[in-house]
């Protein structure tokens, strides 16, 4: 459904990407780990649309993206939970649900429907749907970010560590929605720094050091490799 193919990203003299090749299969959930500053963001930005990448290629189901502008890459069916989870704070939950259909084509009925099967899938955000997202504990303001890339209906959803700064319950919580997403067929790349997370729900890993794919397997093989790990946890 994704492919990333040796893309190269920097930001003026640092050399942030360096050949990196990702593979999303459909209805795959793909982890990219890796630790501070290894240029996992920079990936995810390059693939948005929100950066763009000094060579290589994203392709969308057999389309070539690279260098889409990020609404464009949305309309063609990719939506970012982008790093630091950013709603809009003066706006309630709905409406803040509301302004992703002002970036994929949809109607009043593809609204409703795609707004009750967030709300499904986030009961906490059906109870507060009238709140100022700014009122939102840092958990729900999280759920917010998800619910509004999922009113776009995507074919890929690239969720940019969805874990950072949140209490290890509401983590749970969410982790288990994303679990869910994953079992109903969606297709998911998701950034963790939180390793452990990231080879407990992934079907495909691929890690990443100082810019580039240092390792990649099913979790189980990333496991049974020592010197990965020692990488990854020390
Ligand atoms: N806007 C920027 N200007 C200059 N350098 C940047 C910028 N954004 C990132 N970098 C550098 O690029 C490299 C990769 O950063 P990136 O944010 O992609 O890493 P990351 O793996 O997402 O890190 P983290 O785990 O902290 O989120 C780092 O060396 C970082 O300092
Ligand atoms: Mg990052």
């Amino acid at each position: 459904m994704l492919r990333v193919s040796r893309l190269s990203a920097a930001h003026g003299a640092v050399q942030a990407v360096r050949e990196v090749d990702l593979d999303v299969p459909k209805g795959s959930l793909v982890a990219l780990i890796g630790s501070n500053g290894v240029g996992k963001t920079t990936t995810m930005n390059s693939i948005a649309g929100l950066h763009r990448p000094a060579s290589g290629t994203v392709e969308l189901d057999g389309t070539d993206i690279t260098g889409w502008t990020c609404h464009k890459v949305v309309r063609a069916g990719v939506a970012l939970v982008a790093e630091g989870r950013r709603v809009a704070p003066p706006l309630t939950v709905e409406e803040n649900l509301g302004l992703a259909t002002y970036s994929r084509r949809s109607n009043k009925a593809d609204f409703r429907a795609q707004y009750g099967r967030v709300l499904d899938l986030f009961p906490r955000l059906a109870e507060r749907r009238g709140q100022l997202a700014g009122m939102l504990s840092g958990g729900e303001q999280q759920m917010l970010a998800v619910g509004r890339a999922l009113m776009t209906n995507p074919d890929v959803l690239l969720l940019d560590e969805p874990s950072m700064g949140l209490a290890p319950s509401i983590v749970d919580v969410l982790f288990e929605t994303i679990t869910t997403l994953h079992e109903t067929g969606s297709t998911i790349l998701l950034v963790e720094q939180n390793a452990e997370l990231a080879l407990a729900v992934s079907d495909q890993v691929y890690v990443m050091q100082r810019g580039r794919i240092v390792a990649s397997g099913e979790p189980e093989e990333i496991r049974g490799r020592d010197e990965v790990m020692t990488a990854l946890f020390g």
